[in-house]
């Protein structure tokens, strides 16, 4: 059997990553193997809430990397690929045109083949909001490859 592969997880905007450290309380219980395979990477377009990332989650178990970048810049993005982006808090201030081209972004910076599950602990404040995760071979159905 080969050896698992690190899961990159991108999250943008990642704002006070409440969402990681619930993620890893939540790993560490039912899913300690997976919690074992996860890389973090957040982005975010204020350098001050980065900071206050890195401090949030100081006790988090999940190894992390928090960049500056701004969403509707693929050139900004950290590099990729990633098996999973979710995204919380931005679409609702972002027009059509700013929503496609967010959308854009995160179908170049996914890898091929990704998973596609929407992915929110249920009774979470994340189930209630607009956390998903966006797949790269779903969207391809709709005529990008
Ligand atoms: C409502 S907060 C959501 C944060 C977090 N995802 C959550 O659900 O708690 C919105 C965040 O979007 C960030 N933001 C706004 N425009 C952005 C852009 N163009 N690219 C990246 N981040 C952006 C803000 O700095 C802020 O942290």
């Amino acid at each position: 059997m080969g050896e698992a592969i690190t899961l990159r997880l991108l999250a943008i905007p990642c704002g006070l990553p409440r969402d990681l450290t619930e993620l890893a309380e939540i790993l560490a219980r039912e899913n300690p193997a997976l919690l074992a395979r996860l890389e973090y990477h957040g982005m975010d377009i204020d350098p001050e809430l980065l900071a206050k990332a890195q401090d949030f989650t100081h006790n988090c178990v999940i190894p992390r990397t928090f960049h500056l970048g701004n969403a509707l810049l693929r050139e900004s993005f950290p590099s990729g690929p990633f098996h999973a982006i979710v995204s919380t808090g931005l679409n609702e201030f972002l027009d059509d045109s700013q929503i496609a081209e967010f959308f854009r972004n995160i179908y170049e910076a996914l890898a091929p083949g990704g998973p596609s599950s929407r992915v929110a602990p249920s009774g979470s404040r994340a189930a209630n909001s607009d956390a998903s995760v966006r797949a790269r071979h779903p969207l391809s159905r709709t005529g990008r490859t």
